[in-house]
């Protein structure tokens, strides 16, 4: 069936090529005004100009009469499975203790590791299903989530196979991660070595074996695992050939960048806590950094230098970090708009790095990410909005009007 949609006000994010953008090309969101769409089989088809609309017949028509279209969001860093929210510390942390005091007193991702292994796997999927719903609507169209709230061998295996089920549910893509080295559990609080072995001997091969993970991701943090202890683990991965994301530099400089540069991450994620020394690393490699605003925002903590790094020439892409701890939300609209509130990007800079970066990211860039002959119809149709600025600048306001996944109405 070929589906021809007219009168779009403007088509966002078309590129005929598939690249990563980093530095001054983040600032290019290449586009057509007043454009057609063709959708064939879920995927795009072709586009162009009304005005060079061809005279042929179509399946159906649908007059998108002055919506906007765009890709949809692609969240390349969630930990959307987990039991139970945290609105508790939300208000210890308006009482004056910081994430950090949370964490040092067995809050945190220890309390959320404590709620998980109480709940079997299918109350998991049932609430991890629903946000997934929801954020569809909101626009996201390709997610990345984490395990990392079990620490026990059995309930990382089963928060990882609540992601595997995800993933043969939704019609979007899903990459699933392995974070186990995300806090060190009560039982090995003396241990901490001991908990790595358990990770790297015990968990790893038994997640190779059954494919549980795309990647491995560690918190690579002062009082969580250390730039070593990181080190060993990802190099643990990738004898099975599983890359790595990293959690580095939230709230300290942590050489997570370092480390993520030098084995060829995929990704650095947070970077709230940079130097010099961490900008040009990351600028002078293939590893993409992911911001997540929404993190700071909910922390009060410092914003990344988003400037400095996009002048360094780093490639850089948005995600939500949706967590019940440090960012309850995944509304990536939300995400766009703060990041040029408060990390300064320009809108073209934030809808590029929420969709064709952030689709490289997770290593969907085939899949999704931009308007692309072949790639999945995976689309936002906006309000009627005049310009692409509207879109960040308009924040917290229902700006997304419609979303199709793979060319069908969600
Ligand atoms: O990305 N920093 C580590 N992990 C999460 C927070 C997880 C939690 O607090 O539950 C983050 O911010
Ligand atoms: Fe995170």
């Amino acid at each position: 069936m070929h589906l021809l949609i007219t009168n779009i006000h403007q088509l966002l994010n078309i590129r005929e090529h598939n690249h990563l953008l980093r530095g001054k090309a983040m600032a290019d969101l290449p586009m057509i005004k007043n454009a057609f769409l063709v959708i064939h089989k879920g995927k795009i088809d072709a586009y162009g100009s009304m005005d060079a609309l061809p005279e042929k017949v179509y399946d159906a028509v649908y007059n998108a009469a002055g919506a906007t279209i765009l890709p949809t969001w692609c969240d390349s860093h969630t930990h959307l499975v987990f039991a139970k929210s945290r609105e508790q510390e939300f208000v210890d942390k308006l009482h004056g203790l910081s994430y950090a005091d949370i964490a040092a007193r067995g809050g945190g991702i220890l309390h959320s590791a404590a709620v998980l292994q109480a709940t079997p796997e299918t109350g998991l999927y049932d609430s991890a299903i629903k946000r997934l719903q929801e954020l569809m609507h909101l626009g996201t169209g390709a997610i990345e989530i984490k395990s990392g709230y079990g620490l026990t061998v059995a309930d990382e295996l089963k928060m990882l196979r609540v992601i595997r089920r995800i993933k043969e549910q939704v019609p979007i893509p899903v990459k699933s991660t392995f974070l186990g080295a995300h806090a060190v559990p009560h039982t090995y609080r003396d241990n901490k070595q001991g908990y790595i072995q358990l990770i790297i001997h015990e968990m790893l091969p038994q997640i190779a074996q059954e494919q549980l993970a795309d990647y491995v991701d560690v918190f690579c943090e002062q009082n969580f695992f250390c730039d070593t202890d990181t080190e060993r683990i990802i190099e643990a991965a990738y004898k099975y050939g599983i890359p790595a994301k990293l959690h580095a530099n939230q709230l300290s400089v942590s050489g997570g960048v370092e480390v993520g540069v030098k084995h060829k991450a995929i990704s650095v994620d947070h970077l709230e806590a940079m130097n010099e020394k961490a900008i040009h690393s990351l600028a002078s490699s293939d590893t993409i950094g992911t911001i997540l605003p929404t993190a700071a925002f909910f922390l009060r903590m410092q914003y990344a230098p988003v400037r400095k790094m996009l002048q360094e020439n780093c490639a850089l892409a948005l995600a939500s970090d949706y967590n019940p701890g440090s960012s309850p939300s995944g509304n990536m609209n939300f995400v766009v708009s703060l990041a040029c509130i408060q990390n300064e990007f320009l809108p073209e800079e934030a809808i590029n790095a929420a969709t064709i970066n952030g689709a490289f990211a997770m290593g969907v860039e085939k899949e999704v990410g931009s308007i692309t002959v072949g790639k999945k119809a995976n689309l936002i149709f906006t309000k009627p909005i005049a310009s692409v600025a509207y879109l960040p600048y308009h924040f917290g306001t229902p700006l997304v009007d419609k979303v199709m996944i793979d060319g069908n109405w969600i």
